[in-house]
């Protein structure tokens, strides 16, 4: 990776960020400030989602996962758009042409990235919605754990608009997160709506003036990064995995995944957090996190 000023200008006093670019350069990785800057980088196709972009989104992710230097990720677009979803002309039309299993192959490459590395990604993940987001970028924006948008980010199921019900798991995604009426309204009148609106039905977590959400996403994200990585895997998987089960298999995989997460724990977290709060009296754990440094 090369070293590299974030502006080019040499007036930002923090650190140069290390730069990575996919080799057909549908990808873009930052990593600086304990921050995995993850971009859709095409912007002269909004961000669309083509077969090689979804590829080089794996070996991005793959980058991120062993990087040190990414405590946490950021999932956001180069340009004006977070990104429009898939490529209709070379995921759709190109694909459509060729003999099925190229279909095959693209369809297993999309979800490969877009939810089942994502989702239980082994770092925090946020999405940082800064324009455009239409159909299949539904998927990634909801497997991340967190979503900050853009008040004016313009947001659609515009499937329908063009001919087909939202494609992949981008149904799925939406019952994870929307609720129902509002899901179908989107879904089957194609109508777009804004970042404030993706907010109140939580879809994202908040929108904020557009000159305010990197500073607010890089907030939300140091406070992630003072965590243990280990431990907010173990949350974050736990809560995802044991929604979807009984009580009964929920209590015996909960149990597990607490033992696994604090079980060999190279830095001893609960251990430290234990001690600094009952035996040094340095903090209160209801009111924050303890000194890992
Ligand atoms: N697939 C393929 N190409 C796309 C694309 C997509 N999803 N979204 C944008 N592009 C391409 C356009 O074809 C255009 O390419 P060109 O410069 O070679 O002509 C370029 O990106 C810019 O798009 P344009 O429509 O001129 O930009 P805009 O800023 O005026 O509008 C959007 C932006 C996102 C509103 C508009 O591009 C759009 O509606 N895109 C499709 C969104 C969609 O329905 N996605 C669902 C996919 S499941």
């Amino acid at each position: 990776m090369d070293g590299t000023d974030e502006d080019g200008t040499g007036a930002d006093e923090r650190p140069p960020l290390e730069v990575w670019e996919s080799p057909e350069g549908t990808v873009r990785v930052e990593i600086g400030s304990d921050i995995g800057w993850l971009l859709f980088n095409r912007p002269e196709k909004r961000n669309a989602m083509n077969p090689a972009l979804n590829a080089e989104m794996a070996q991005a992710l793959d980058l991120l996962e062993g990087h040190e230097g990414a405590r946490v990720v950021v999932l956001t677009g180069a340009g004006e758009a977070w990104s429009a979803g898939m490529d209709l002309k070379e995921y759709f039309r190109d694909v459509e042409a060729s003999p099925p299993h190229v279909e095959i192959a693209a369809r297993r490459t999309s979800a490969e990235w877009q939810w089942r590395r994502l989702i239980h990604f082994a770092k925090p993940t946020i999405a940082m919605v800064n324009g455009w987001c239409f159909g299949g970028a539904f998927t990634p924006l909801v497997c991340c754990d967190l979503a900050i948008a853009a008040e004016d980010a313009v947001f659609g199921l515009s499937e329908v608009n063009w001919g087909i019900p939202p494609g992949g798991l981008v149904s799925r995604a939406l019952a994870e997160t929307v609720p129902t009426r509002d899901a179908l309204w989107f879904i089957m009148t194609g109508e777009t709506f804004d970042g404030r609106r993706a907010a109140a039905m939580r879809l994202v977590n908040e929108a904020v003036p557009a000159d305010r959400l990197r500073a607010r996403t890089e907030e939300v994200a140091r406070l992630l990064a003072r965590h243990s990585t280990r431990v907010l895997r173990g949350a974050k998987v736990g809560f995802k995995k044991a929604r979807l089960m009984s009580w009964d298999e929920a209590e015996d995989y909960l149990y597990a995944k607490l033992d696994q997460t604090v079980l060999g724990d190279p830095e001893q977290t609960k251990q430290e957090g234990l001690r600094q709060f009952l035996d040094r009296k340095t903090y209160r754990p209801g009111l924050g996190s303890f000194d890992r440094r």
